[in-house]
């Protein structure tokens, strides 16, 4: 019986070469891969900079902390996301407010955001979940009419774009996620984009203890170099191995993207008249990653999505329920007590996320679409 993985990175020859560089090199930490791996994705994004961090998660505490969120805040997010979202926040000692999500995009649902402000509302922030784009232009508009910043989780979003340009230049900040299930991988890896000078000097110090200098130029200074510490930081710095991993996927970029979107067309295809299958919805707005490739069964229960995910792992292929609903997790439940998120429910009970990854081949896709058909 073939095994089907639900996702695998892409990793090619560059990889591996420069990979083996950094190693040779003996420069292991912080260093001059890390560099080039941000101007590219500054270059790609269309900012003026890019700060890599050790995870998305490191990336979005630092951008919160840059921007002020702490105790007595409150910050709007949606339920429907990976618990990262809502920890950072919770981190800050503010408190994460959710709100629901629309059933067709599966992000926060605009309409739903002015009953969510309070006066101790400070900011937005939005997910683009599995690579989709939030509603940007609506939501920075209410974020505008009420005096609150707005900042992107856009973990699983680097090469969507909004109504014709890149995530990452629609608001203050955003971040990525270079995790093995992201677009592009360094194993565990973040970067915040921005165009907002005096952010990125204070991530970039906030990543490195808060030290007045940064390792490249520790490394590279001729002569002695008396480090200061004038920011209260931490080490949530990107090595240059996982840099030179980064520098080499966004060289092919382009590829993985075209890649995710022309599997995605053909599972489209072969589920979209399926009466119990709903296909992912992309708005005209939108150009999507498919970072995931996440289906919702329409009529269905929790216990009878599991039962179909159980199914299709017995036949080989790999696959998981859709995304967390963080109001529902033990911790946060306790937290803040009931909330009543209905589409975020409804889409955490009945969603699955089937295998996609840019060199599963032909054969493969057609095995999983025949499963998941069969047992549907
Ligand atoms: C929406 C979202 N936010 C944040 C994260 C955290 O990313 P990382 O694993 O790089 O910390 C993830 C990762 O899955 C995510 O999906």
């Amino acid at each position: 019986m073939k095994t089907i993985p639900l996702t695998r990175p892409y990793m090619g020859a560059e990889e591996k070469r420069l990979i083996s560089e950094v190693v040779d090199s003996g420069w292991l930490t912080q260093g001059p891969a890390v560099t080039e791996f941000e101007k590219k994705v500054a270059a790609y994004v269309g900012v003026r900079h890019a700060v890599a961090a050790s995870s998305c998660t490191t990336a979005l505490a630092v951008a919160l902390e840059c921007l002020g969120v702490g105790p007595g805040d409150e910050v709007i997010v949606p339920s429907y996301s990976f618990i990262a979202t809502a920890n950072v926040i919770q981190h800050r000692g503010a408190r994460p407010v959710f709100v629901d999500i629309n059933l067709d995009t599966y992000n926060i649902d605009e309409e739903k955001i002015e009953e969510a402000i309070t006066p101790r509302t400070r900011l937005i922030m939005p997910v683009h979940q599995v690579g989709l784009p939030a509603h940007m232009t609506r939501i920075n508009r209410i974020a505008r009419d009420h005096g609150v910043m707005v900042i992107e989780d856009a973990a699983c979003a680097i090469g969507s774009e909004y109504e014709g340009r890149k995530i990452g230049t629609h608001t203050r900040c955003a971040c990525f996620s270079f995790h093995p299930r992201k677009v592009i991988t360094t194993g565990e890896g973040g970067m915040i984009v921005t165009d907002d000078d005096e952010l990125a000097d204070r991530a970039r110090s906030l990543i490195s203890h808060g030290a007045s200098v940064d390792e490249e130029a520790k490394h590279k200074a001729e002569g002695l170099v008396i480090v200061h510490y004038p920011d209260f930081g931490y080490n949530y710095r990107l090595s240059n191995v996982q840099g030179a991993m980064g520098v080499a996927q966004m060289d092919r970029i382009d590829w993985l993207l075209e890649r995710r979107r022309s599997l995605a067309a053909v599972y489209d295809r072969a589920f979209g008249d399926h009466p119990r299958l709903v296909i992912p919805y992309v708005p005209e707005y939108a150009r999507p990653t498919y970072q995931s490739y996440m289906l919702r069964i329409r009529d269905a229960d929790a216990e009878e999505r599991n039962r179909i995910l159980s199914r299709l792992k017995s036949l080989g292929v790999q696959c998981t329920p859709g995304i967390c609903a963080i109001h529902k997790e033990p911790y946060y439940a306790q937290e803040y007590g009931q909330v009543c998120l209905p589409c975020t429910e409804k889409a955490f009970d009945t969603t699955m996320i089937i295998p996609l990854y840019p060199h599963m081949s032909e054969d493969d896709q057609s095995y999983v679409i025949e499963q998941v058909l069969s047992v549907l």
